[in-house]
Order: structure tokens, then sequence, then C-alpha cells
């Protein structure tokens, strides 16, 4: 079978960690998300959460050198050996550049680049609703998708908060960085020809489907 080497990329709150808890388990793949291991660094307080915090707090990128070794590092491990799903990786050129360059360095490909487009109206709506479970990671709006029991996660009961950058003035800034810094991406991967992309304003199960279909017709080419 061929190996999966997916991208997810699209603005805040396009719902890629909503797609991506899918895709994984449909295609079985590792989910790297950048945004989950800083924030998991950040409460733990290591030396990464240190160096991360004060951007994210701001809505802004945390610098090339800090995030491109852990993620190049992070794709050496077993388990995504045979196929990835990155989420809120590459975010820049630079950063889209040295995954290049580190796999091919290691005779890997990538095999698509998933674009999931919404517009900034869609996007202020959906963080300001937006609620976290603390303990499981998984993702609920409080009007798209609400979970049974109002603030509890429907998984295993734990508090649903709202994570310190949906603030508003902070979901604008990081609108602002995503068009100037992380863009340019959709020309970069449009012309290597690996881009796809999806009407990210259809509802959660109608973007599933048709990013599953098209990752399932990939593999089959990849496997022709
Ligand atoms: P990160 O966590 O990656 O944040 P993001 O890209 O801004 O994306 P989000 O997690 O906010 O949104 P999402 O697209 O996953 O949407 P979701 O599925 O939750 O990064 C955070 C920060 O870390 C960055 O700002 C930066 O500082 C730093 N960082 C991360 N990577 C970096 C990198 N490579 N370089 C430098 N810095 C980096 O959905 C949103 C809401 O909408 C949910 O409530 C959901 O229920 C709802 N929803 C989802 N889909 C739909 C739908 N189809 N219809 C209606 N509602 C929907």
């Amino acid at each position: 079978m061929a190996e999966l080497n997916l991208i997810l990329v699209g603005p805040p709150g396009a719902g890629k960690g909503t797609q991506a808890e899918r895709i994984t388990e449909d295609f079985n793949l590792p989910y790297i998300a950048t945004g989950n291991i800083l924030r998991a660094a950040v409460a733990e307080g290591t030396e990464l959460g240190l160096k991360a915090k004060g951007f994210m707090d701001a809505g802004g990128l945390v610098p090339d050198d800090v995030i491109i070794g852990v993620i190049l590092d992070r794709l050496q491990a077993e388990d995504a050996a045979e196929g990835f799903l990155l989420d809120g990786f590459p975010r820049t050129v630079p950063q889209a550049e040295a995954l290049g360059a580190d796999l091919s360095s290691l005779g890997r490909q990538l095999t698509a680049v998933l674009l999931i487009d919404v517009s900034d109206d869609e996007v202020i709506r959906r963080l300001s609703g937006r609620r976290v479970s603390a303990k499981t990671g998984r993702v609920y709006h409080v009007e798209f998708d609400p979970p049974k029991n109002e603030g509890v996660c429907d998984v295993d009961g734990s508090r649903l908060i709202q994570r310190d950058d949906d603030k508003p003035e902070t979901i604008k800034n990081r609108l602002a960085v995503y068009h100037e810094q992380t863009e340019p991406l959709v020309d970069f991967y449009s012309n290597l020809g690996l881009l796809r992309r999806f009407d990210g304003s259809r509802p959660p199960a109608e973007v599933h489907d048709r990013i599953r279909a098209q990752i399932a017709a990939l593999r089959v080419e990849g496997s022709l």
C-alpha cells in the first residue's frame, strides 16, 4: 500500500482539527498537530512551551527555527514511517521548504495538501463559539456541534473550556497572520500539483465525505 503523507491547511477555525479526528480514524494515520504539541508544551512548562507561549497568546506564529526541528524530529518516529497527517505545519514557505527537503532526503514525498477554505466571517463565528475538552482535546461548537450536556465532553464528561487564543482581538490577529504568512502556501503547493481544495463552509459530515473520497482516490492512484 502506498504511503499517505498528508497536510491539512486552512485558516484558523476552518475545521482542520474537526476533520483530522475523522481522517486519522478512517486511514489509521498518526495525527501531528503543531497547535496541540505547542499547547501541551506550554501546559507542561517545557523549554519549547516557554519559547512559544508569548507568540501564541498574541495570535502570532512561533518562529520557524523553534518549530521546524520539533516537527521534523516527530516525523522520524516509527508510527509516521508509513504515513502521517500534519495539521498546522507547514505554516510558512520556509517551513514548507524545510519539510520538502527533509522528506526528499529520506526518499519520501507528500501525497497531497488538503486546503479547507472558509471566509473570515465564518472563522470569527466558529472560533468565538468553539469549546474544547480540557482533557481529551475533543472540539465542540456551542451552536454548530454542541455536546449532549452543556459544558461537558461527550467522551468522558470532562469540563469544556475556551482556548486563550479564541478571544475576539486575538482571532483578528490570527486571521491577519494567516493571510500574510500561511496563504502563500496555497500557490506554493498548487505549483507542485499537490493542492486539493475543499469548501469548509459545508456541514462537518459533508466536508468529511469529500475529503475521505479524495484520499481514497489518491491512495488507489498511488498504488497503481
Ligand atoms: P492551531 O492550534 O494549529 O490553530 P489554528 O490553525 O488557528 O487552527 P484551529 O485549531 O484554531 O482551528 P481548526 O481549523 O482546527 O478548527 P476546529 O476544527 O477546531 O495553532 C495555534 C497556535 O500555535 C498558532 O496561532 C501559532 O501561534 C502556533 N503554531 C501552530 N503551528 C505553528 C507553526 N507551524 N508555526 C508557527 N507557529 C505555529 O473548528 C473550529 C470550530 O468550528 C469548532 O468549534 C468546530 O466545532 C466548528 N466547526 C468545524 N467544522 C465545522 C463546519 N464544517 N461547520 C460548522 N462548524 C464547524
